[in-house]
């Protein structure tokens, strides 16, 4: 898990404020949309919504800051007791509109994919590099963790064609819970989250997707060059064949051949996930464990079993982890620490966090199996 090198660098220039507003407004669409209102709606119809609705939204908005899973209103049901269906857009996409003209005719092309990088402006030619190999079959949105965003559209021109979300020094999983709400996403069929250090001279996006589709991944990451040190071997890529979903030599920590990290398993740098395992990812993401750290341990809950059978490693269309250390910088010194130690050692405090709040969860769930079916026994595992 090497996401301490590929991580945001701390940068003080001033953010663009334009950006910054943009932010603001997608985060108040994704949490419109969250509560089941669109935010015209709310923006327009807010006298005349019922009293006791805005108290509702009041009560659950003061506790959203809780991790642990809270139980949720369902809201849609509230929704649907006051709104005729027809009228429920409970949906939606980052399409981008037109400010005139027929409404029908805003859109030539409504891409299938999304693919996201979390950027700082140091790896803007990467990047640059790894959006033309996404053609506009994607979307793109770039979620800037350094403010620096207006630098782009100078240098760039696919830039004014791409989604801007500045919000500073914060990590990929923390952009990914508050803007890609799956209700939000919903019209992708395929959402790629990558960093910003890949390089990708041997990568073809459409290929890529190819392959997932014919090889039926809910869950997948490209291969990593051979040639670099790989945290976990199951993820290098092999020759000779289009995907693999397990390591192919025993290794001691693998208790089960079909459990991670030796199978069911994809790093959390660059992974690509089907719309389905993304509703379920997003849910899995905790909103204070930040770094991801231990999701990939994780993911296999996110798809039908076999999980080994829809998660894997895309072998044709492969991709250089370069390991550009960033992270820590991003760190704060304290208690005699450096930056960079601070981060690293949070990001392992999460990952045990992470693994008890998992482990919990299921045991409270398997528990109250076990008192439905009391009558006949539940085997754990
Ligand atoms: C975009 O998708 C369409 C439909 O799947 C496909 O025919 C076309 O080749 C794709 N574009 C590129 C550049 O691959
Ligand atoms: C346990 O009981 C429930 C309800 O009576 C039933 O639906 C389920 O199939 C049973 N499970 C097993 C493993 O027998």
């Amino acid at each position: 898990m090497g996401i301490l090198s590929r991580s945001p660098t701390y940068s003080r220039r001033s953010e663009d404020n334009g950006m910054k507003l943009l932010a603001t407004a997608l985060f108040s669409v994704t949490f419109g949309i969250l509560l089941g209102l669109s935010f015209p709606s709310l923006w327009i119809t807010k006298a005349s919504l019922p009293q006791n609705l805005l108290r509702s939204i009041a009560i659950s908005n003061r506790h959203s800051d809780i991790a642990a899973p809270v139980h949720a209103i369902d809201i849609s049901k509230v929704c649907a007791e006051r709104l005729p269906a027809g009228i429920i857009a409970s949906e939606s996409d980052l399409y981008l509109r037109r400010l005139w003209g027929n409404p029908e005719e805003d859109l030539k092309k409504k891409p299938r994919y999304l693919v996201t990088f979390t950027v700082g402006y140091k790896q803007r030619h990467n990047i640059d590099a790894c959006v033309k190999k996404f053609s506009d079959n994607f979307t793109i949105v770039l979620f800037h963790y350094d403010g620096r965003t207006s630098e782009w559209d100078d240098e760039f021109e696919w830039s004014n064609n791409v989604i801007h979300i500045s919000v500073q020094k914060q990590t990929k999983w923390w952009y990914a819970k508050r803007f890609l709400y799956p209700d939000i996403v919903a019209r992708y069929d395929y959402i790629f989250m990558w960093d910003e250090d890949l390089g990708v001279d041997h990568f073809d996006a459409e290929e890529y997707i190819n392959m997932v589709k014919k090889h039926g991944l809910e869950i997948s990451q490209p291969g990593l060059d051979p040639e670099k040190v790989c945290t976990w071997q199951i993820t290098k890529k092999r020759e000779h064949v289009e995907v693999h979903k397990e390591t192919d030599e025993k290794l001691e920590g693998c208790s089960n051949p079909h459990r991670p990290p030796c199978a069911a398993f994809v790093e959390i740098m660059a992974p690509v996930f089907s719309r389905d395992a993304w509703r379920c990812v997003w849910h899995m993401i905790q909103n204070d464990l930040v770094h991801g750290w231990g999701l990939d341990f994780a993911l296999r809950r996110c798809v039908e079993e076999p999980a080994y059978e829809k998660i894997g490693i895309v072998d044709t269309q492969w991709i250089v982890h370069q390991l550009i250390p960033s992270l820590g910088s991003q760190g704060k010194e304290e208690g005699g620490k450096s930056p960079g130690q601070g981060v690293r050692d949070r990001c392992y405090m999460e990952w045990a966090m992470f693994e008890r709040r998992v482990d919990e969860a299921e045991k409270e769930y398997f528990k109250s199996l076990q008192v439905q079916t009391s009558s006949n026994s539940t085997t754990l595992h």
